[in-house]
């Protein structure tokens, strides 16, 4: 080998140092790309930008939902904001648990029917079935009928029930637009507007539309002092059951009292509803529709 040719290899290879030099660098301050996360912001110190917390899409949509949570929550006392506060102080944990929640609904069984939230006037549930005379639960007319998944836990209920002794009593469930719509005019003669709309849903606004809600009992504020009543209050959470129009939250629900309406939610949802939402459905079930709704 000739000393120019040993010279100029010794050049190349010296290149090619501070190029493999310059290039370990970039990789090691670069931080690594990630699809699925933004950085909020970066702080500069001394020249040197350092990123702050990362967060994924899914926690700023989150955080901006809640950033108002008046305009997500129908408040009552400030109860909204203390809620609000506490997801957002645990946006990690909350999140994993909706997620679960929202992936276990394959029944569609979380759609938000209240004051402000219509169905449509054609909206039929397509899984309605017929409740027939059975040995598991009682039936208060013959005409009564549930989206199949109520039905099922209903049936499930109504067996822990009956092995303890106490009896079910079906007074009403499913209702068509038009059967509602006959029903609050009819109370509307008879207990006036006002009175009327503190109990009765105007059509379109009914739970009963969607199939899965039941009232139990006598339908009266004395079955909450009876053995079923006593027994659902405690009980209907494990079958998926949730009180719709808990006591003292008119000002939310938009109803007074009713101690024997309950709408199957699922099992998983009743326990999201008592972790994150003091156990008030109206609150869950408004946030999971924000929720959906900002993901369009
Ligand atoms: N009683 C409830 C509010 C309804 O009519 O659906
Ligand atoms: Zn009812």
């Amino acid at each position: 080998m000739t000393i120019t040719k040993a010279s100029s290899l010794k050049k190349t290879a010296s290149v090619f140092l501070l190029f493999l030099l310059f290039f370990i660098q970039s990789a090691c301050t670069k931080p690594a790309h990630n699809p699925d996360a933004q950085s909020p912001g970066s702080e500069v110190v001394s020249g040197v930008s350092l990123s702050t917390v990362t967060i994924s899409p899914k926690e700023q949509r989150l955080r901006s939902l809640l950033s108002s949570p008046s305009a997500v929550f129908t408040d009552a006392n400030g109860e909204a904001s203390l809620l609000a506060k506490n997801i957002l102080n645990n946006t990690e944990e909350f999140l994993q648990d909706l997620e679960g929640v929202l992936v276990n609904d394959i029944h569609d069984v979380l759609i938000l029917a209240d004051k402000n939230h219509y169905l449509s006037e054609t909206f039929v549930p397509n899984d309605i079935i017929p409740l027939k005379a059975n040995d598991l639960y009682r039936l208060n007319r013959n005409d009564l009928s549930l989206r199949m998944p109520a039905e099922a836990a209903l049936r499930e209920m109504s067996q822990t029930a009956k092995n303890e002794g106490i009896s079910i009593l079906v007074s009403s469930t499913y209702r068509s637009y038009e059967y509602q719509k006959n029903l609050y005019e009819r109370n509307v003669k008879q207990l006036g507007k006002e009175a009327a709309d503190r109990e009765s849903a105007r059509p379109g606004t009914s739970q009963h539309q969607l199939g899965t809600a039941i009232d139990f009992g006598s339908i009266t504020d004395d079955f909450a002092l009876t053995k079923a009543g006593k027994w659902l209050e405690l009980n209907a959470g494990n079958y998926g059951f949730s009180l719709s129009y808990p006591q003292g939250y008119e000002m939310v629900t938009g109803y007074r009292w009713e101690c024997w309406h309950y709408r199957f939610i699922g099992k998983e949802a009743v326990l999201l509803q008592k972790k994150w939402f003091n156990n008030v459905q109206q609150y869950m079930l408004e946030f999971i529709h924000y929720w959906r709704n900002s993901e369009k």
